[in-house]
C-alpha cells in the first residue's frame, strides 16, 4: 500500500483546479441504468470509488468506456440484478443501484452494507421508501432482495434527511406510475445535480434542493451528455489548507454557492476570501482565530469537512468546540491528531480543541477518507516529517492529491511500498 510523506511548514501558494465531485458522479453514473444507449459524462474524477462504480455497472451487464475524465456508459444490455457483497463492501454507495434496478428490471438483489469506520450507517430509510413505492423487500443471507412488478408513486417522509436515500428514491420514482412526493428530502448540491441529469433524460422532477421533491413518473428515459459538478469537499479541503499554512491559494473551477457554510467559518477564523465567478482566492491570516463548528445537513456545515476544520482549530488561537451531529463515530482522526501533539478532548458528539502553536510530524494512519485528508493537512503545517499510511482511503475521494499539493509548493511525495 502506498504512503504519503510530507515535510511540513511550507506556505501554499498558487492555483489549483478542483476536480469533479465524487458524490455527484457516483449516483449520476448509476442513473445510466435507467436508459438504453450511450450516456457521456465529462469531468468525472479519476478515483477509486469511480473505478468501483464502473466495475459494479460492468458486472450488471452494462458497457462502459473510460478515457481520462470522460466516462461513457450504455446500459442497453443490462441483465444482472445483483450487486455482490464483494462490490458493496468496497463501496457503500453501491446501494444506489437498488432504485434504478427495481425501475428497469423489476427486481434487485444487493448486499446489505455493514457499518463503516464513521458509523453504523443503516439503509432502513432507503428500504422503507422503496416499500412505500410498492416494492416487496426481504433481507436474506446478508442481501436485500427487492421486487416490484410496477412501482407506484406515493408520499415518502424521511425521518432523517439522507443523501443517498433521497437519490435512490428519486431514481426508483422517475419511472413509477403516478406522482411521488419526497418529504424531508436531502438538499445537498449532489441531489440537485442528480435531479438535473434525470430531468435532462426526460424525468419530471421538481423541488430538488428543497426538502420537498415532487416526481411525476414517465414511461421512458433517454441517454444524455453531462458534465459532473465541481467537488465542494475537495475545494473546502484546499481552502482549509491555504488558511492553515498562511498561504495564498486560488481555486479554479469551484462553485462558491455550494461552499457558503465553509466560506463563512473560514472568514470567522480569519482567512481572507475573495470570490470571482468560479475562482475562490483564500489568503491565510497570521493568527488563526478559534471558532465553533457544528455539522448539519446542507446548507449547514458539512460533516465531510469536520476533520479538516479540526486540524485548523488545532493550531488556532484559543478554544474551539466541534460538534458532529451526522455520524456517531466521526472523530477517528482525533487519536492520530493527538499523536501529532494536538490538544483535543472528546465527550460524546463534541470535541474540545485547544489550539497549540505547532503540530509535530509523525507516522499516522486513518480508516476513513476525510480523516485521512485531515492528516495530510496536519502534515502540511506540522514541524518535521509526517508519514500518512493507508493512502488507499485518500485515493477513494481525492484525485491526484499529492500532485495538487506539490503544485502549490508543498514538500509532499507518494512512496510505493
Ligand atoms: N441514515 C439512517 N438510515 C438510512 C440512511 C441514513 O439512519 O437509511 C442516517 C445515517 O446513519 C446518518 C444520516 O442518516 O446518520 C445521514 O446519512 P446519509 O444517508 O445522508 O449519508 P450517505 O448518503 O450514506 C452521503 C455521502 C457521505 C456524506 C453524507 C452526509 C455519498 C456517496 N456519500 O452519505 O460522504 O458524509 O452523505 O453528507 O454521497 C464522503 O464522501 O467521505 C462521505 C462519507
Amino acid at each position: 500500500m502506498d504512503k504519503i510523506i510530507i515535510e511540513g511548514g511550507r506556505s501554499l501558494k498558487g492555483e489549483v483546479k478542483i476536480s469533479g465531485a465524487k458524490n455527484a458522479a457516483l449516483p449520476i453514473l448509476v442513473s445510466s441504468l435507467l436508459t438504453q444507449g450511450w450516456n457521456t459524462y465529462t469531468n468525472v474524477p479519476n478515483l477509486r470509488d469511480i473505478q468501483s462504480t464502473i466495475l459494479l455497472l460492468s458486472n450488471l451487464g452494462v458497457k462502459t468506456e473510460v478515457d481520462k475524465n470522460t466516462v461513457r456508459i450504455d446500459a442497453g444490455g443490462l441483465f444482472n440484478h445483483e450487486a455482490s457483497y464483494d462490490l458493496v463492501r468496497k463501496m457503500r454507495a453501491s446501494v444506489l443501484v437498488l432504485g434504478p434496478l427495481l425501475a428497469r428490471l423489476k427486481k434487485a438483489r444487493v448486499s446489505l452494507p455493514g457499518g463503516c469506520a464513521i458509523g453504523a450507517r443503516p439503509i432502513n430509510l432507503h428500504l422503507r421508501g422503496l416499500a412505500r413505492l410498492g416494492a416487496s423487500i426481504e433481507l436474506k443471507h446478508g442481501y436485500v432482495e427487492a421486487k416490484a412488478d410496477r412501482l407506484k408513486g406515493n408520499e415518502i417522509y424521511f425521518n432523517m434527511a439522507t443523501v443517498t436515500g433521497t437519490e435512490n428514491l428519486m431514481m426508483a420514482a422517475v419511472m413509477a406510475e403516478g406522482t411521488t412526493i419526497l418529504k424531508n428530502a436531502a438538499r445537498e448540491p449532489e441531489v440537485v445535480a442528480l435531479a438535473d441529469v434525470l430531468n435532462l433524460m426526460g424525468a419530471r422532477i421538481k423541488g430538488a434542493g428543497t426538502s420537498t421533491i415532487v416526481i411525476k413518473g414517465v414511461s421512458e428515459l433517454y441517454p444524455v451528455s453531462v458534465k459532473i459538478i465541481s467537488d465542494r469537499i475537495e475545494a473546502g479541503t484546499f481552502m482549509v489548507a491555504a488558511a492553515l499554512t498562511k498561504g495564498d491559494v486560488m481555486l479554479l473551477n469551484a462553485v462558491p454557492e455550494h461552499l457558503e457554510a465553509v466560506i463563512h467559518k473560514l472568514r470567522l477564523a480569519g482567512a481572507m476570501i475573495d470570490i470571482d465567478g468560479q475562482r475562490i482566492r483564500v489568503v491565510g491570516a497570521e493568527k488563526i482565530s478559534s471558532i465553533d463548528v457544528k455539522t448539519l445537513p446542507y446548507p449547514g456545515f458539512p460533516t465531510d469537512m469536520q476533520a479538516q476544520f479540526m486540524v485548523l482549530m488545532s493550531v488556532a488561537n484559543g478554544l474551539s468546540m466541534i460538534s458532529e451531529t451526522i455520524f456517531e463515530n466521526r472523530f477517528i482522526h482525533v487519536s492520530e491528531l493527538r499523536r501529532m501533539g494536538a490538544n483535543i478532548k472528546v465527550t460524546g458528539d463534541t470535541a474540545l480543541v485547544t489550539g497549540i502553536p505547532m503540530l509535530s510530524g509523525a507516522p499516522v494512519m486513518a480508516t476513513d477518507l476525510r480523516a485521512s485528508a485531515s492528516l495530510i493537512l496536519a502534515g502540511l503545517v506540522a514541524r518535521g516529517t509526517t508519514e500518512v499510511n493507508r493512502v488507499y482511503h485518500l485515493d477513494r475521494g481525492y484525485e491526484a492529491i499529492e500532485k495538487k499539493f506539490s503544485g502549490l509548493g508543498a514538500a509532499i511525495k507518494r512512496v510505493k511500498v
